[in-house]
């Protein structure tokens, strides 16, 4: 059995200045061993309480339950304001509604047969070009990258991001390493009060959100289509069925920011997790290879997103009391809804660590409730879950059906909780044909 790598557990709850400074380096080092078999985990952090909670019923009232009484924290706004704007994911109230009743029937399983066109095509390029670097070392992270940029780019906007997807690319690494881990002031202000962090985040956004209008510009200079072809001509299309305002070219902007971010990065840290797992486990990815139609592609990817949840948290301040489960909760209270933790959680998986896609074939019972949401849950729910899910399962296949994965070297590849879960380095990987 391969026990999937994860960083050193504190034993012991950690003292602050070692809280905190996990906190910004590696959150995923932050909760003690407790917090991997307990319900629920309380602490203080600078006068704040912090729940963490691993208990199905509380997870269900705050996320299903009641949503109306929590949104955002803070530190969440600060950190992902200047990349998504005003977008689905931060959005809130009516505004946040109707984005969502614009979006989501773009993204739904009816319209898949049309998506996974642009998926294959998009990846049966990605798969000759690979076939160029058989025998060398691979940097498949950065594939991984491209290939979802590309795919998120053509499918929801048809357009071609070999222009921009490098330019983007290095912005996102740049945000990701100098702007997206808080700092102390970062948790402890009210969002409207600017820390120095926001400073620099604001010059971030003003380049980023140029470079978002710059591909716009592109898209709008095509041909005008009477039917809407793709997610741009809905979102331009979409109306307040009260007022009939439209988006406004600022929103517009946003929206297009925050689909091609939450649409790329996250699912190419999937396949990049599900494929160091293959790497390391010959036999799995062999049965995959000898039938990648059949349901093991979906059920790696399912036990990638459980061991490395690209979201490792979901955070959330309460805007006024409440009680979830057993647990009280205060105003101004920050839950955390960790998949993290849920997913490697003692009293809900066996083996929790070890690497086992037979969890999710099917024939297999389902895990317990709310143990395991790589997508959240409720109305806030990934709006892009099928879509993502298409597409890994999809690209996965493609790429162990045509080429024999592995690694360079035994260095195990260590996650890292920023934003996303990212590996700790880029390990080389070397391709063989099969
Ligand atoms: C494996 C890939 C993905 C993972 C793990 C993932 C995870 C998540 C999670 C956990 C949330 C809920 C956050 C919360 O409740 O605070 C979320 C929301 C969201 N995701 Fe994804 N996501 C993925 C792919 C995608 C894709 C492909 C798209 C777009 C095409 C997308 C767009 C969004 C948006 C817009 C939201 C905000 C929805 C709302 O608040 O109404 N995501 N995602």
């Amino acid at each position: 059995m391969y026990i999937a790598p994860k960083p050193p557990v504190p034993a012991e709850p950690l003292p602050f200045r070692q809280l905190f400074r996990a906190i910004r380096t590696n959150a995923l080092t932050s909760w003690p061993e407790a917090a991997y078999e307990q319900p629920v985990l309380r602490r203080t952090l600078m006068g704040r309480t912090n729940l963490l909670l691993n208990e199905p019923d509380a997870i269900h009232h705050v996320l299903v339950e009641n949503p109306g009484n929590y949104r955002r924290s803070p530190a969440a706004l600060r950190i992902l304001r200047p990349i998504a704007g005003q977008g689905l994911l931060l959005s809130e109230g009516d505004t946040w509604r109707l984005q969502r009743r614009t979006i989501a029937p773009a993204l739904a399983p009816r319209v898949m047969p049309m998506l996974i066109r642009y998926i294959e095509a998009t990846t049966s390029e990605a798969m000759d070009a690979l076939v160029q670097r058989i025998g060398g070392p691979v940097d498949l992270l950065l594939e991984m990258q491209n290939l979802t940029l590309e795919i998120a780019g053509r499918s929801m906007f048809s357009l071609e991001m070999g222009r921009y997807g490098g330019e983007m690319r290095r912005m996102l690494t740049d945000y990701a390493a100098n702007h997206a881990r808080p700092s102390m002031m970062d948790l402890v202000l009210p969002p409207s009060i600017p820390t120095w962090g926001d400073f620099a985040r604001k010059r971030f956004q003003r380049r980023w959100m140029a470079l978002i209008e710059s591909i716009m510009h592109d898209r709008l200079a095509a041909p005008e289509s009477d039917t809407p072809r793709d997610l741009f001509d809905l979102l331009r299309a979409a109306r307040d069925p009260e007022t009939g305002a439209g988006f406004s070219p600022d929103e517009l902007r946003d929206q297009v920011a925050t689909l091609i971010l939450a649409g790329h990065e996250t699912t190419a840290v999937t396949l990049f997790w599900a494929l160091t797992l293959l790497a390391r486990v010959p036999d799995t990815q062999n049965a995959l290879a000898a039938n990648p139609s059949g349901p093991l592609g979906r059920a790696v990817v399912n036990e990638a997103l459980r061991l490395y949840p690209p979201a490792y948290l979901i955070v959330r301040e309460a805007l006024g009391p409440d009680v979830a489960g057993q647990e009280r909760i205060g105003r101004g209270d920050i839950v955390m809804i960790a998949p993290w933790i849920l997913h490697r959680h003692r009293g809900f998986w066996r083996d929790p660590d070890a690497f086992d896609p037979a969890r999710f074939l099917p024939g297999t019972p389902p895990p317990p409730r709310f143990s395991y949401l790589p997508f959240g849950a409720g109305p806030r729910i990934c709006v892009g879950a099928q879509f993502a899910l298409t597409e890994a399962t999809l690209v996965l296949s493609a790429l162990i059906g045509r080429f024999s994965v592995n690694f360079e070297s035994d260095r195990p590849v260590l996650p890292v909780g920023i934003v996303t879960t990212q590996p700790d380095h880029a390990p080389a990987f070397r391709l063989a044909r099969r």
